[in-house]
């Protein structure tokens, strides 16, 4: 299981819908934030974009230097910047941060945004234009491994003898996530991308957009992995979890949401559309299954669904998720730096993923948690000294074979 903090470039809050608790986003604080994920053992950070967002690229490549293992997980429109000097972009982002980068590849679905930076496309059109986008950048990126020209004619991109020099240290160019709903989407991301990404529905709505990405791919005689994106609540008991969740929204007005939910019916996304009918604007109705609250989706756009309960419960939830085939979870919560030490404490060692004291630079051995009266060494959660002592038990193991 591959597990992903997101950077919270478009605000940070303790509440929704007001500026009360909320948060500079300067980039110390996203420092802050980067830097707790790396050190908790975080695989990747989410960067979104937007013209509600911080620049990805620019926020990303300011942290390159402050983090270790992190990957950056940049949001990319295409159509907003040549493929050409996107992928070089890429490239020297992949280097000069020794092959950290993931691209996320993003049409986007408002259609008053995309005319603001001069995209008059439709939702069809601008799929048109990521296929093509897509299929240059994947082209000029392989071709610098062999130093090899790109030509292509299509309906809205060209380019002649196209050609980046430094060639990106994951090969043939960094992995491609996607996220996108509508058939359109589906049938792009059967074509091209390695990993398809959906918001936080059902169970039973994930495993038919599964089936359905799989049998297009299959088509295509391609695999892909799949991963989702959810905020989480976490606490140490179910109830002070459903509290959080009561609290996070209760100083949210109603004209907020209205006014919240008729500019998310103006966008022509089927993945949003999706989102904001799970609660219909309502806030009595949140749970949509089990431990799935959507009242972050009553105000913020795209991801508005959130896994609540006690470390046990979120983490069963999301092996039920696994056990559809998502391998990788892109989280988030409020606030982004509270809350990833939250999740990374309650969450971790009950999940089947690499722990951080396993991966390298990490091995730290403890203690963990303040001395006792300067002498004692404080007592280990049950979760992990039962871990250390399988650890413990493996490493005696491989001195006596060896
Ligand atoms: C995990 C995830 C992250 C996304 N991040 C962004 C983003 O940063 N910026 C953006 O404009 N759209 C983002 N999107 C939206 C998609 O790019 C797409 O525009 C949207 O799903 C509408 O397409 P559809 O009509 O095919 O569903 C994201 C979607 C998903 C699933």
């Amino acid at each position: 299981m591959n597990v992903f903090w997101f950077l919270p470039t478009h605000g940070d809050s303790r509440y929704l819908g007001t500026s009360e608790g909320g948060r500079r986003v300067s980039h110390d604080y996203l420092k802050q934030v980067a830097v707790a994920a790396d050190t908790l053992g975080y695989d990747g950070v989410l960067l979104p974009t937007g013209r509600s967002c911080e620049d990805a690229w620019v926020t990303a490549s300011s942290l390159i230097a402050e983090t270790k293992q992190l990957k950056f997980l940049v949001a990319v429109r295409p159509g907003l910047s040549a493929p050409t000097l996107s992928a070089r972009m890429a490239a020297t982002f992949d280097r000069l941060s020794g092959g950290r980068l993931l691209v996320n590849v993003v049409t986007g679905g408002d259609p008053a945004e995309q005319e603001s930076d001069g995209i008059f496309g439709t939702h069809k059109e601008r799929y048109e234009i990521s296929d093509e986008f897509l299929k240059i950048w994947r082209e000029v990126l392989t071709k610098t491994h062999t130093g090899e020209e790109t030509n292509f004619e299509g309906k809205h991109l060209s380019v002649k003898g196209a050609k980046a020099i430094y060639p990106p240290i994951q090969t043939p160019y960094p992995p491609l996530y996607f996220g996108g709903s509508s058939d359109e989407a589906i049938d792009l991301a059967a074509e091209q991308v390695d990993v398809y990404l959906t918001w936080g529905e059902p169970p039973a709505a994930v495993a038919e957009k599964i089936a359905k990405v799989r049998a297009r791919a299959e088509k295509a005689g391609r695999k892909l992995r799949f991963g989702i994106r959810f905020h989480v609540i976490v606490r140490e008991t179910n109830e002070a979890a459903w509290r959080a969740a009561d609290e996070l929204i209760s100083k949210l007005d109603d004209e907020t949401i209205e006014k919240a939910q008729k500019s998310f019916a103006k966008m022509d996304s089927e993945g949003q559309r999706r989102m904001a009918a799970l609660h219909g604007g309502r806030r009595d109705k949140l749970e949509v299954s089990p431990n799935l609250w959507a009242g972050v989706g009553l105000v913020r756009g795209g991801a508005g669904t959130a896994l609540v309960g006690d470390g046990p419960t979120v983490a069963a939830r999301m092996k039920e998720y696994a056990d559809l085939g998502v391998d990788t979870f892109i989280l988030s919560g409020y606030p982004h730096l509270e809350e990833s030490y939250r999740f990374a404490e309650l969450v971790f060692p009950l999940l089947p993923r690499k722990q951080k004291e396993d991966l390298p630079g990490f091995n730290i051995t403890g203690p963990f948690g303040e001395i006792v009266a300067n002498t004692h060494v404080p007592s280990a959660p049950k979760a992990t000294a039962a871990k250390t002592a399988a650890n413990k038990e493996s490493q005696e193991l491989r001195v006596s074979e060896s």
